[in-house]
C-alpha cells in the first residue's frame, strides 16, 4: 500500500489561466493535485495547454520556433499573451504571472510577477515532457541516448556540466591540431606536434575518466529500476538490461591514456577522433539481442517511458533537487489497452502531479478512483467537462 497516495505531492500547479494562447478559452483551468487527464479530438487544444503549463514553468514553449507572436491567438484583438498561476510548493501557495505584449513599434514586451511582485528574471520549476516522438528520437541515435544520460547528469551534479565543457573544448583542440597538420601535412610523429599531441590525451583521460564514471554510476543505479518498472508496464517476461557501453569502463586514467595514444596514427590517417566519451552509447540488452535495433515502436515506447520514470525514482528521493511536473503528451497510441491500464495503474503511485493528454476513451481510465483524479474533456480549446 502506497501512503503517498492520499497526499498532495510537494509541489504542483492548482490551476492555470492562459489568455489568448493559441486556441485556448480564456478561463480558469482547475488541475488535480495528482492526475490529471485531457481528452479531446485531434486539434482540439490539448497539447497547447501542456505547452502553456511548460511555459510558465519554463518560460518557453516546448515546440520549435514558437515565437510569442505565433502563440498569440488567432482570434484575439489584443496583441496580449498572458498565462497566470496557482501552485502549491511545500505547502505554501504561490500565484506566478507572466505576460507578453506585441507592438509593432516595441516589439516584443515581457512582464513577470512572482506573488504579486515584478521580477527581472521567471522562476523556473522542472517539468519532464513525455511526447510520442520523444522514444523515436532517443532510439534513432547513440547521439541521442547520450544526450539523455548526460542531461540527466548535468541536472544533478554540477561538476559533471564543467568537466563536460572541458572535454568539448580539449576536443575541439585536438580536433584542429588534426586539421591543421592536414593542411601542412606532418606527421604526428613530429616532434611539437606530439608533444601538444600527448599533453591533449592526458587531458583527454582526465576528463573521460571523469564522464565515464560519472555515465556508469547513473546507469547503475537505473538497472535494477529500469527493469522493475519495465516488467510492472509491459507484464511480459522479455527481461531486459541496460548498459553502458565504452571503452573506458572500469579503465584507471593511464589506461585511458594509452586508449588514447594508441590511435594516434589511425586518427592522423582517417583525420577523425575514433575514440572518445563522444562516441559511447546507453543500450538496452535482451535475451533476444540488441533490444535498441529490434523492439517493435510500442516496445520501445514502454523502454523509453520506463526510462524516465527511473530516472525520476532517483530524483525523488534526493532532497536536493526540487520535484518536476509530468507532462505525458498523446503517448497512449501505441499502447494496447491492457499495457495502457498498466501504465495508469503505475502513474497512480507516483507522488508527483501530472498531465496526460490523450483521445483514448474515458472507459480506460476506470480502474483509478475517483478522487485519484480528474479527467477535463476539451472541445475547440475550451473546457466542456470535467469528472
Ligand atoms: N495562435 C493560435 N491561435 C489560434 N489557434 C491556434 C494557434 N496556434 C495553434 N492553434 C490551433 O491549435 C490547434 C492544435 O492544438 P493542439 O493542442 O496541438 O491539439 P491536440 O488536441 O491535438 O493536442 C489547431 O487547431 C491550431 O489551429
Ligand atoms: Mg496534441
Amino acid at each position: 500500500m502506497n501512503l503517498s497516495l492520499s497526499l498532495n505531492p510537494k509541489f504542483y500547479l492548482e490551476k492555470i489561466r492562459p489568455t489568448n494562447f493559441r486556441n485556448l478559452d480564456n478561463s480558469v483551468i482547475e488541475l488535480h493535485p495528482l492526475l490529471t487527464i485531457f481528452k479531446g479530438p485531434n486539434g482540439h487544444g490539448k497539447t497547447n495547454i501542456l505547452e502553456s503549463v511548460y511555459f510558465l514553468m519554463q518560460g518557453k514553449s516546448f515546440r520549435k520556433n514558437a515565437e510569442i507572436s505565433q502563440i498569440l491567438s488567432m482570434n484575439s484583438d489584443v496583441a496580449k499573451v498572458r498565462l497566470e498561476g496557482r501552485f502549491v510548493d511545500h505547502e505554501k501557495v504561490h500565484t506566478t504571472h507572466l505576460e507578453f505584449l506585441l507592438s509593432k513599434e516595441l516589439g516584443e514586451k515581457k512582464r513577470y510577477s512572482f506573488d504579486g511582485k515584478a521580477e527581472a528574471q521567471l522562476r523556473k520549476f522542472p517539468v519532464v515532457l513525455i511526447q510520442p516522438q520523444s522514444s523515436y528520437i532517443f532510439f534513432s541515435a547513440s547521439e541521442e541516448r547520450r544526450h539523455w544520460v548526460d542531461e540527466a547528469l548535468e541536472n544533478t551534479d554540477i561538476n559533471f556540466r564543467k568537466i563536460f565543457r572541458k572535454f568539448e573544448k580539449i576536443k575541439f583542440y585536438k580536433y584542429q591540431l588534426i586539421k591543421k597538420s592536414m593542411v601542412s601535412g606532418s606527421s604526428w610523429k613530429n616532434p611539437e606536434i606530439n608533444s601538444q599531441l600527448n599533453f591533449l590525451n592526458q587531458e583527454l583521460s582526465v576528463v573521460t575518466k571523469y564522464i565515464t564514471d560519472s555515465r556508469n554510476d547513473l546507469v547503475q543505479k537505473l538497472i535494477p529500476s529500469f527493469a522493475r518498472i519495465f516488467g510492472e508496464l509491459f507484464a511480459d517476461n522479455l527481461q531486459i538490461k541496460l548498459e553502458w557501453q565504452s571503452l573506458f569502463n572500469k579503465k584507471n586514467q593511464s589506461e585511458i591514456f594509452e586508449i588514447y595514444q594508441a590511435k594516434r596514427e589511425l586518427e592522423w590517417s582517417k583525420k577523425k577522433l575514433l575514440v572518445g566519451p563522444h562516441l559511447d552509447d546507453l543500450i538496452i540488452q535482451s535475451k533476444q539481442g540488441s533490444f535498441t535495433q529490434n523492439a517493435s515502436m510500442g516496445q520501445q515506447k514502454m523502454a523509453f517511458l520506463s526510462l524516465q520514470f527511473s530516472l525520476l525514482d532517483l530524483f525523488l528521493g534526493n532532497p536536493e533537487l526540487h520535484d518536476p511536473i509530468l507532462l505525458l503528451d498523446d503517448i497512449s497510441s501505441e499502447f494496447d489497452g491492457i499495457r495502457w491500464k498498466n501504465l495508469i495503474e503505475y502513474l497512480r503511485s507516483y507522488p508527483i502531479q501530472m498531465m496526460i493528454t490523450t483521445a483514448r476513451d474515458s472507459a480506460d481510465f476506470l480502474p483509478l478512483k475517483a478522487s485519484n483524479f480528474k479527467i477535463i474533456y476539451l472541445n475547440d480549446g475550451r473546457v466542456t467537462n470535467s469528472t
